[in-house]
């Protein structure tokens, strides 16, 4: 797999990443710390750990070849350059409209703040309904709280970050979860070595998918 640049983002995704790379025999050398391009145990192969907005960028220009972001961030960039071979299945939740418990919406244009806001002007134009779209970059929560927002578009797992701040789910935009995205050009020009890491990352994709729980 010689001469192959991965782009992981920092936090969750990376965490449930490792254990994946690891099994296939990727693994990073020393401690990673508070590096941001770290050499692996297999020669040439390099991770780079990003803001997980970051990563279909550095992939689209070919600054990694190769790289894991959630579907979310992925429907949020548009997916221009990159190709998406595999569901690794991993940080799965749920990207959904959410507002004031118990609280009708209004009937004109909808104030809704969100970090996805091209998803969120998709879903609504698809929809007919107009709306004013907030970007904010965290705790979009707080938004209807404070009347800066109607409804916002997060992602939900558990849904306590909703209950703890008084919303509800009110509609879901789409299942998420980590998928590997490759630059079309190194899919041409390292082919090899991306059809290996593709293939092998999906054998224990489905290890895991079919482990008993
Ligand atoms: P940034 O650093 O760019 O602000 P972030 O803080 O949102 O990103 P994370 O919270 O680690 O970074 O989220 C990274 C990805 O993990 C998201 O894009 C999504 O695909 C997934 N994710 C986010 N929140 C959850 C969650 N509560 N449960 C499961 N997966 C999640
Ligand atoms: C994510 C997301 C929600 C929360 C949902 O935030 O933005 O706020 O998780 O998870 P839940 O349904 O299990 O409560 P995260 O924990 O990543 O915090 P951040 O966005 O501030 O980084």
């Amino acid at each position: 797999m010689d001469g192959l640049r991965i782009a992981v983002s920092k936090g969750r995704i990376l965490e449930q990443t490792l254990p994946l790379l690891a099994s296939i025999g990727i693994a990073p050398v020393g401690e990673v710390g508070r590096r941001l391009i770290v050499d692996t145990s297999v020669p040439g192969v390099q991770i780079i750990i990003i803001r997980a907005t970051d990563v279909p960028t550095y992939v689209a220009y070919g600054a990694a070849d190769a790289g894991i972001a959630g579907k979310d961030v992925l429907m949020e960039h548009g997916g221009e350059g990159l190709y998406e071979p595999l569901d690794l299945g991993i940080a799965r939740c749920r990207l959904m409209v959410a507002g004031r418990a118990g609280v009708q919406l209004p009937g004109g244009r909808l104030r809704v703040a969100t970090k996805y806001v091209n998803v969120a002007q998709r879903y609504y134009a698809e929809r007919g309904v107009q709306v004013e779209p907030i970007k904010l970059y965290g705790s979009m929560e707080l938004a209807p709280l404070v009347g800066l927002a109607d409804c916002i578009v997060d992602l939900v797992d558990t849904g306590s970050t909703l209950r703890a701040n008084g919303l509800e789910p009110l509609a879901l935009i789409a299942d998420i979860s980590s998928r590997l995205v490759v630059n079309r050009a190194s899919m041409k020009l390292k082919q090899t070595a991306l059809q290996r890491l593709i293939r092998e990352l999906e054998a224990v994709t489905r290890q895991v998918a079919d482990a008993p729980a």
